[in-house]
């Protein structure tokens, strides 16, 4: 086979590896109708399986007749708690070591909670099934406060020892269920109550939820005759599923099959385990018919994973010139009804402990007590990993407090704490280790970019002019620096329900050239057939355009942990890059072969082996691909294909620094963003585009989050904003032209140097849009406010600064 391409640019932009902007090759099923959800997954005898749903936050359930459901036509089963209790299955374990109603146990604990499971022919059959379930409640007292939850005499979890430890440790009072501790305590209090300058605020950083276009849904189908169970489904962690199924139905592993098909956005949502997937499994076995089960939006909102619900306290102590020397935070999180947060077992608050974020702080303490209350259960990283937005805005709105308290510009006193890059990697108080960084770099790029003095100017004069009844529009000037944390495990420090966090790759030469690469994570959305073919193209030097990529299916693709938290590209991404290394390695000994030198004497360029020091002399990687299937090589096994499973050494840090312009109208409370400049650092880019379009997306989120979107609830529990006409999706009217630039850290411990980056824009667009509202009324005395910043809430803040008298 003659190599046609000689030219050596050309050969390198053939490849279409790393650092091109290779279009989607998954946007041709999409946008044109192709795509295979699970609800485009029809059976043959398929039956539809639905939710009776608690309409009380906190009931007792007196009876549940079932009598009148079972007459509708096309109704074939009603499932309740009674009925799974014989097979263990009416509890099931959560992620975060509690356990979790399947359906209601003798009590409800949350509005929307799952009382009863109706089995019917067809959607509508099942919905009319659901109407006639009579179920009779009789209510208890309800609390959405965990503060409340603390002091009360109601116990929440009657199925718990009051005074028993829980997963995590000793519990101060039946509604406890943790206190999670980093850093070092009475040294940091010390430092607080010696330091010349001390800021203090307590902020929440409310409910909300992942909410994907795509809502969770699955097809259970129950082979009895081959004693095999394929279940179909929304997950972002098929293999996980697959052992967490095998170990609470008894079925062995190797008779599962779960599939993720195409999948229609996650973020976070689709990580757990939820009632829905037992009861089709079981619904399944018991009528012997596949069983699906979708859920409507208002059941996705209400009752399956939320993110956040953190009462935050700080302290920041800094000297007179600003710089820092000690921070304390505790955190009151609002975990539902059951523990359920989706969190490394060993971080029962997540990655909260990177709430020191870009700064050199040397002294730290983290406290975090987990409650129940009458909410959902959840408590999933929301486009972030493990609670890092939490942290993340949690420091950045310190920082501001503090130079307000300094009266210092925010910018500058950021700039007098950033971890400098000589001091990387970078043990930091609360114990993580930063692998790379270059901060002061990063912040003056940006703030060069939007002319930050200029800025500043401009806003002192819109001052001037609203005092002087000028104008009624004010500016805010939202600043914020991130550093993220992705890329969970290492083995060591992380996993969940005892499976170690590492990821996979399995790839297959063809005798051809081509070639199919299996992992263990999943893309939905993200671009992974795109991204990981990039990887391997410039790997092993065939073309991208010439390797697929599967994912999401446990039959096929190694084991994996699953795509959350950015871990694709710093965990599968690496094992990608070294299965493609291990592919090398073994080309290189048929090159050396076939061009009848030692095996030394050859090395890879581009898309070949050439002879050390004799250009002319090469094996190209398609002739290497052929060779492996049809010479006998001594020494050597016939066929080209390798497995990794990647441990990684550390996590990523990504970074970024984001500035917001933002015009208020005070009489209105709407706010105008004018400009928003987001520069990230994710190590080595493998795809320019994708990477852009993962940033649009992750500020898009972030605005929804800062300035709207919420899951509310009122006292009795219910829930305020279960529908898409309440709870706030923004749409192309709201988003703002976003400009994105970058700086390249590498990441000096993975194979390519990347570190993650879908989520990092959401990390540091939520306290960037939020920071811009605040700075908006910093001359008017505001300190701050909570978020989320809709326009009540924005127009409340002017009338209590006195902005409309
Ligand atoms: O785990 P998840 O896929 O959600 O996040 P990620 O690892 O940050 O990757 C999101 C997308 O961005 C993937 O298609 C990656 O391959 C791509 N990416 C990239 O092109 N360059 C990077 N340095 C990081 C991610």
């Amino acid at each position: 086979m003659k190599d046609e391409i000689d030219n050596r640019d050309e050969r390198v932009a053939n490849l279409k590896g790393l650092g091109c902007s290779r279009k989607r090759v998954e946007d041709a099923r999409f946008t044109q109708g192709k795509g295979n959800y699970v609800d485009d997954i029809k059976l043959d005898g398929m039956l539809f399986g639905d939710f009776v749903r608690s309409p009380y936050a906190h009931a007792r359930i007196k009876s549940i007749d079932t009598a009148a459901a079972m007459e509708v036509p096309g109704v074939l089963a009603v499932l309740t708690a009674a009925d799974l209790e014989p097979l263990g299955l009416h509890w099931m374990p959560t992620l975060a070591g509690d356990k979790q109603m399947v359906l209601a146990d003798g009590k409800v604990l949350f509005q929307g909670q799952e009382v009863a499971f109706v089995v019917a022919e067809d959607r509508f059959a099942a919905a009319d099934g659901i109407e006639l379930v009579e179920v009779e409640y009789e209510e208890l007292p309800v609390i959405v406060d965990p503060f409340e939850s603390l002091k009360s005499d109601v116990v929440l979890r009657e199925d718990l020892d009051p005074k028993a430890p829980g997963a995590h440790g000793p519990r101060k009072h039946p509604n406890h269920i943790f206190t999670w501790e980093a850093g070092d305590k009475a040294p940091t209090e010390e430092v607080i109550a010696n330091a010349e300058v001390v800021a203090t605020e307590s902020m929440y950083y409310h409910r909300t939820h992942p909410c994907p276009l795509e809502t969770c849904g699955c097809v259970a189908s129950m082979d009895k005759v081959n004693g095999k169970l394929t279940l179909w489904g929304t997950f972002q962690a098929p293999h996980a599923i697959r052992t967490v199924v095998s170990l609470i139905s008894g079925i062995e592993e190797h008779n599962i099959r779960v599939i993720s098909p195409d999948i229609g956005g996650g973020f976070g949502n689709k990580v757990g385990a939820y009632p829905g997937y037992v009861c089709s499994v079981v619904a399944s076995i018991v009528t012997g018919k596949p069983v699906k089960w979708i859920e409507d939006r208002m059941d996705n909102l209400m009752t399956t994973a939320f993110a956040r619900d953190y009462h935050m306290t700080g302290k920041i102590s800094a000297t007179k010139e600003g710089k820092i020397t000690a921070l304390h935070c505790h955190v009151t999180a609002d975990h539902g009804g059951f523990d359920a947060c989706a969190d490394p077992t060993k971080f029962p608050a997540g990655f909260m402990n990177i709430c020191t974020g870009s700064y050199d702080i040397p002294t730290a303490y983290l406290e975090v007590d987990g409650v129940y209350t009458n909410k959902a259960p959840g408590g999933v990283s929301y486009r972030c990993s493990f609670r890092v937005t939490e942290a993340v805005y949690f420091i950045e709105r310190m920082i501001e407090v503090l130079a307000i308290e300094l009266n210092m510009d925010a910018a500058e006193l950021r700039r007098i704490n950033f971890i400098k890059k000589e001091q990387f990697p970078y043990k930091a108080a609360l114990g993580w280790e930063y692998d790379s960084g270059d901060y002061h770099t990063a912040w003056d790029k940006a703030l060069k970019a939007v002319d930050y003095d200029g800025l500043r100017a401009e806003q002192a004069q819109r001052v001037a002019d609203f005092k002087a009844g000028k104008t009624r529009k004010l500016m805010g000037i939202g600043l914020s620096f991130f550093t993220e944390i992705v890329g969970a495990g290492p083995v060591k420090n992380c996993d969940i329900l005892g499976l170690g966090m590492f990821d996979s790759c399995e790839i297959r030469i063809h005798p051809t050239g081509s070639a199919i690469a299996r992992l263990g994570t999943i893309s939905q959305g993200q671009g992974h057939a795109t991204t990981f073919a990039q990887i391997l193209a410039s790997e092993i030097g065939l073309p991208a355009d010439s390797i697929t990529i599967e994912e999401g299916d446990t039959d096929t693709a190694p084991y994996g942990l699953g795509t959350y938290g950015s871990r694709s590209t710093p965990v599968a991404g690496a094992a990608t890059a070294m299965a493609g290394r291990k592919i090398r390695a073994k080309a290189q000994m048929i090159a050396a072969y076939l061009l009848e030198v030692h095996d030394n004497d050859v090395e890879f360029d581009v898309d070949r082996f050439v002879v050390k020091g004799a250009p002319e002399r090469f094996k190209t990687m398609k002739e290497i691909a052929f060779a492996a299937y049809n010479q006998a090589i001594p020494g050597l096994e016939p066929g080209l294909e390798a497995v990794s499973y990647y441990d990684p050494p550390n996590m990523t840090y990504p970074f970024g620094a984001y500035v917001c312009v933002m015009d208020i109208d005070v009489d209105t409370g709407v706010p105008d963003i004018r400009r928003f400049y987001a520069l990230d650092d994710c190590g080595t880019r493998i795809n320019p585009m994708i990477i852009e379009g993962q940033i649009h997306g992750g500020l898009t989120e972030a605005l929804a989050v800062a300035l709207g979107q919420e899951i509310a609830y009122d006292d009795m529990g219910n829930v305020k904003t279960g529908t898409l006409m309440d709870f706030f999706l923004p749409t192309a009217w709201e988003v703002p032209n976003y400009e994105t630039d970058f700086t390249v850290t590498p990441s000096p411990h993975h194979p390519i140097g990347a570190k993650g980056v879908g989520e990092s824009p959401h990390v540091g667009g939520v306290p960037c849009f939020s920071n811009a509202v605040q700075d908006a009324f910093r001359p008017f005395g505001n300190r701050h406010t909570n978020m989320p910043h809709d326009h009540w809430r924005i127009w409340r803040t002017a009338n209590e600064l006195g902005l409309h008298d």
